[in-house]
């Protein structure tokens, strides 16, 4: 009985609430919010609602394409990664097959995360440092005049793109801007070191990536001049995909996924020097002529010159939501997808060891106060509930950490951290300095375990293996920690393995100075490689990426071997002399 009139109620409310918002043209945005339930919204959820609305097309989801925008509008400033990783956390959270949007609840909780650790971060470097070097390198190149000087040096896809000569040419133009085009009717191998004179020379580089050339080499490339701190500006205007024919073949399913791994890479690493990446050339040479005439670094362009600016990228997203999820999860054993007002202060507590009253949740939901038991909130719904308070503890305690509080909150009232245990001891291990990164191919491969690990083990050198048997984008952080700390970085790219990822990695390390030791095997012609055999065509593309990253290395006087047991003899070697054992 009771059920069918809350049913029924529910319906009504719902199409009271769809009536009014019809005819009362009111000027809060909150009441076009209309679900069949509750709706949730404080003072603080109201304004996130404001910027949802502003990009949800009415339909209350945030598609993958607009979320850096309507993040843009409270101030934040995502990169691809963290828009990625932010879809993903929420899809996993809330069971959604589909990986391309997220939802309002989300949105906010992602928001307050964001929020807290930019501040955070704010706080940490007053002068971000990585910048300041970025300039500088940049000054100095400036002074150290070279015969032959181009502004612009036109990096990236070649034949059959043509993009230099039908955009970014006339456009440089008509800025008087020089430019070195590497592109040349007749090719011979004299013009490589004139390309790299010019490209050493350069005050900018201009890469534009599209979808005819798998631009393999041009994405190591890119990495390496981003890890030495370069100017780069980056434009991609389409990418391989699946279906696409390169030179009039289709790309390989198994290829097409090393490519979106390679590219995801590529784009992290220079969202993380803060250097946007533009989607429209006109828009990259009218900034790149803007950093040439006014002086200012790639990372000061903002929004208004068309750049998609990032910030932080850095930064890791997704924990919070992943923890309140835990929380709900656990309070809702019955899986029915909603808590009761009850399981909602319980759930709040947990998560921040304060109590939360009826009181406050009621005067955030839009339904009278007597049927308060009769009450249910959905994932969504508790996701505002929770940043509606949490906002206002915050402002209370402005140092303290509320995320903080529900790590030791979920310790200290429930068991369900069993469940992370096998994330904890992953953490608890990289608080200890491990010696040796071990990097490189992974699919299919055994290095480490036939080779590499019995050799460091027999000379007591600790190491960090990246290889899971389960793995899951969540490690990712903890990967690049073990990576920034290591002593020495061991990679490895097997003959049996594309490694794109791996040599895009590799590169912007080279760029950047690190200790390395490296072992580069060709891949042989008939390779099959998941199944597919490796064409000729492929394989000139990527000895073009394993030519260029040797090279690369050898300029910054980096070990290359063919043979990974005299890597791993290097490696160890370079750890006894860097920690100075005898
Ligand atoms: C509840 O929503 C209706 C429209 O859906 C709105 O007119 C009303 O002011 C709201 N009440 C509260 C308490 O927010
Ligand atoms: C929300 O805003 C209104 C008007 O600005 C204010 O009167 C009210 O106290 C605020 N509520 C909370 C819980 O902060
Ligand atoms: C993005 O927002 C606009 C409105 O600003 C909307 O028309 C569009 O459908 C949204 N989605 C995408 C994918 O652009
Ligand atoms: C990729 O290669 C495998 C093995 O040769 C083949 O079965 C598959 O059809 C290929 N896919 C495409 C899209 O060419
Ligand atoms: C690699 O080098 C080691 C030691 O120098 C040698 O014993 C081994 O045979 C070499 N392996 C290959 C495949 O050449």
């Amino acid at each position: 009985m009771r059920k069918n009139n809350l049913l029924s109620l529910w319906d009504m409310m719902a199409l009271w609430s769809a009536i009014t918002s019809l005819f009362s043209k009111t000027d809060d945005s909150t009441t076009n919010w209309i679900r069949n339930r509750n709706i949730v919204h404080g003072n603080r959820t109201r304004q996130l609602l404001t910027a949802f609305e502003k990009y949800d097309g009415g339909t209350g989801r945030l598609d993958a394409g607009n979320i850096s925008t309507a993040f843009n509008e409270v101030d934040l400033y995502p990169s691809r990664a963290q828009v990625r990783d932010m879809i993903l956390c929420a899809s996993e959270c809330s069971n959604r097959e589909s990986r391309d949007h997220i939802l309002f609840g989300e949105f906010c909780i992602f928001v307050t995360e964001l929020k807290e650790k930019y501040e955070r971060e704010s706080l940490l470097q007053p002068l971000t440092t990585d910048k300041m070097k970025t300039k500088h390198r940049f000054l100095k190149r400036q002074t150290s005049s070279v015969i032959s000087r181009f502004e612009v040096f036109l990096g990236g896809s070649c034949v059959p793109s043509m993009w230099r000569k039908d955009i970014a040419i006339p456009l440089l133009k008509q800025y008087g801007l020089t430019y070195f085009d590497p592109v040349h009717e007749i090719w011979g191998p004299e013009l490589v070191e004139v390309e790299n004179q010019a490209k050493k020379a350069a005050d900018l580089l201009l890469f534009v990536f599209d979808d005819v050339t798998r631009g393999v080499a041009a994405m190591v490339e890119v990495a390496y001049l981003v890890g030495q701190g370069r100017p780069v500006i980056l434009v991609v205007t389409g990418l391989p995909m699946s279906g696409v024919m390169i030179n009039g073949q289709t790309l390989n399913d198994s290829e097409v996924q090393d490519l979106e791994r390679a590219h995801a890479v590529l784009f992290d690493l220079v969202e993380r020097q803060g250097i946007p990446v533009f989607d429209d050339l006109p828009t990259a040479v009218h900034c790149a002529a803007k950093v040439l005439r006014m002086g200012i670094s790639v990372q000061d362009l903002s929004k208004a010159d068309g750049a998609r600016g990032v910030q932080n990228a850095h930064i890791s997203v997704g924990e919070s939501i992943i923890l309140i999820k835990e929380a709900f999860d656990g309070v809702d054993t019955k899986k029915t997808g909603n808590l009761d007002m009850n399981d909602v202060r319980l759930t709040y507590k947990a998560l921040t060891r304060k109590d939360l009253t009826i009181g406050e949740v009621t005067s955030i939901c839009n339904v009278s106060s007597s049927r308060n038991e009769e009450l249910t909130f959905n994932f969504q719904e508790f996701c505002c509930i929770v940043d509606e308070y949490k906002a206002m503890a915050t402002t209370h305690n402005r140092i303290g950490d509320f995320f903080s509080f529900i790590f030791s909150g979920l310790f200290t009232l429930f068991g369900w951290m069993k469940t992370r245990t096998a994330e904890q001891i992953i953490m608890e291990d990289l608080t200890i300095r491990r010696e040796v990164f071990l990097g490189g191919s992974c699919a299919n491969t055994a290095w480490r375990e036939q080779i590499a690990i019995p050799l460091l083990r027999k000379h007591g050198i600790t190491y960090f293996n990246p290889q899971l048997p389960v793995w899951n984008l969540r490690y990712l952080p903890l990967e690049n920690e073990a990576k920034a700390y290591c002593t020495v970085l061991l990679a490895v790219i097997t003959g049996e393995t594309r490694g794109l990822a791996s040599m895009v990695e590799i590169a912007f390390y080279i760029g950047q100075d690190r200790d390395l030791v490296l072992s580069l095997e060709d891949i042989q012609g008939g390779t099959v490689i998941n199944g597919h055999k490796v064409t000729n065509q492929e394989l000139q593309d990527y000895s073009r990426g394993r030519v260029y990253l040797a090279d690369a290395a050898n300029c910054h006087g980096i070990p290359v071997f063919t043979n990974i047991t005299e890597a791993v003899e290097c490696a160890i070697k370079k750890v006894y002399k860097l920690s100075g054992y005898s």
